[in-house]
């Protein structure tokens, strides 16, 4: 469905979409009869070739193009599009919205770290995410019900971290969604936790719905998707918040056609979760297990595990000889998975005191001038996928 992606490859797709954008931003299509002629289009940002979140093709545009639509529609406005085709990251948003190409982009990660304050965000439409995928029937309800099973998990994901340290569960690694559902399919793995939007698409294009696709919820495994905006875009924001309401059986429908699951999230509470609070519209959310392209398409990462990877690699390369490789380590003291049971709430600041000023009497160093900020916030991103909760 969707090959790995080469920087080569995504930039010479880029180059042609640069071209698609310019054909594309002349096909208005005509929306509401009412003003339509005087309405400003509503421009919405999207991939071209990325399914089942957007695509050009008018037969089968994609879950945020339809959403799009809708929204447009809701507003009076007519839509147009900004084709780009890149990496769904940091980098597109600066260029495309920030850039003032287009109004809105779909399926940002409601985050304040998420490029806070220059984006803003609508209410949250969906739940995006991991999703652990078994034959009808066979669905594990948490992670118990994965003992005893070969489960896919997908490199460097956040499902594979959160499995790690589990012996009573067979992990058999994949590079991508796609082969996680190979695995299945070919009976090498009984359950596949993987990410959803994909594993939903492929099953409803690839397995006639022959599995059974439930997202997940607890730290790195999901988050709230909504719509970005330009910060100076409040206006149109708040026109949006105040018609999402009335989409959401529609945005529920879009779910199903593009074979995004939906249904309660099977939670993880191995994982403590900081980051869910404050966030939603609640009962009219959309739980969908899917969403966010992310920096990686829909291939091992979520926004957060992006930061992840780069802070595990600075981790092993840097702090893994005294704290062991992937921070396991067997002595209690310095076991860094054991920060949260430790200082709960206050685990950011003490990090960032040690880290920042070390405890030179005690054997760790200082490291302030040696990483940035956002290095330390990446390492810090990684830690937070391997915190244990056991205290033994
Ligand atoms: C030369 C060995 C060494 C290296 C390298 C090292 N540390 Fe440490 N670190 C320690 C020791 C020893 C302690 C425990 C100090 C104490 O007893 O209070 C520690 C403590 C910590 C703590 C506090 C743990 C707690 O529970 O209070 C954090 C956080 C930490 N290190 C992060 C890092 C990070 C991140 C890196 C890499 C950038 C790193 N360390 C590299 C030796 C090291």
């Amino acid at each position: 469905m969707r090959p790995n992606h080469s920087g080569i490859g995504a930039s010479r797709h880029r180059a042609i979409a640069g071209l698609l954008a310019c054909a594309a931003a002349a096909l208005i299509a005509p929306a509401s009869p009412l003003h339509a002629d005087e309405a400003p289009p509503f421009r919405l940002c999207a991939d071209p070739t990325n399914l089942p979140f957007s695509s050009d093709s008018p037969s089968k545009p994609g879950f945020y193009v339809e959403i799009g639509q809708a929204l447009a529609q809701a507003l009076g406005r007519p839509i147009a599009y900004d084709w780009y085709k890149s990496y769904f990251g940091k980098r597109t948003v600066r260029v495309t919205l920030l850039g003032k190409q287009c109004d809105a982009m779909i399926g940002l990660p409601r985050s304040e770290d998420f490029m806070g304050p220059a984006v803003i965000f609508s209410n949250t439409f969906a739940k995006e995410g991991y999703a652990l995928v078994a034959a009808k029937g066979q669905a594990p309800g948490g992670i118990d019900g994965l003992k005893g099973k070969r489960v896919a998990v997908q490199f460097a994901s956040t499902p594979q971290n959160l499995l790690a340290s589990r012996d009573d569960i067979q992990k058999v690694t994949v590079l991508s969604p796609e082969e996680g559902m190979q695995a299945l399919d070919q009976g090498r793995a009984d359950v596949a936790f993987i990410w959803g939007p994909v594993a939903g698409w492929l099953n409803k294009t690839s397995y006639n719905d022959r599995y059974q696709i439930a997202l997940t919820e607890g730290e790195g495994l999901s988050w709230d998707a909504a719509i970005g905006f330009a910060k100076t875009s409040t206006e149109l924001r708040d026109r949006v918040d105040a018609v999402l309401p009335q989409l959401q059986s529609t945005i529920g429908e879009l779910a199903v056609k593009y074979g995004l699951p939906s249904g309660a999230p099977v939670r993880f509470d191995g994982m403590a979760v900081e980051t869910t609070t404050g966030t939603g519209t609640g009962a009219g959310v959309a739980q969908v297990a899917n969403v966010v392209a992310t920096e990686t398409k829909g291939d091992a990462t979520a926004p957060g595990t992006e930061a992840a990877g780069a802070g595990k690699e600075i981790f092993n390369g840097t702090c893994a000889h005294c704290h062991g490789p992937d921070a396991i380590q067997s002595e209690r003291k310095i076991d860094l998975r054991l920060l949260r049971h430790r200082y709960g709430d206050e685990m950011r600041d003490k990090f960032w005191t040690t880290v920042h000023e070390g405890r030179p009497t005690k054997g760790m160093p200082a490291w302030k001038e040696v990483f940035t900020d956002d290095q330390f916030d990446s390492i810090y991103s990684f830690l937070l996928t391997v915190q244990s909760e056991s205290n033994d």
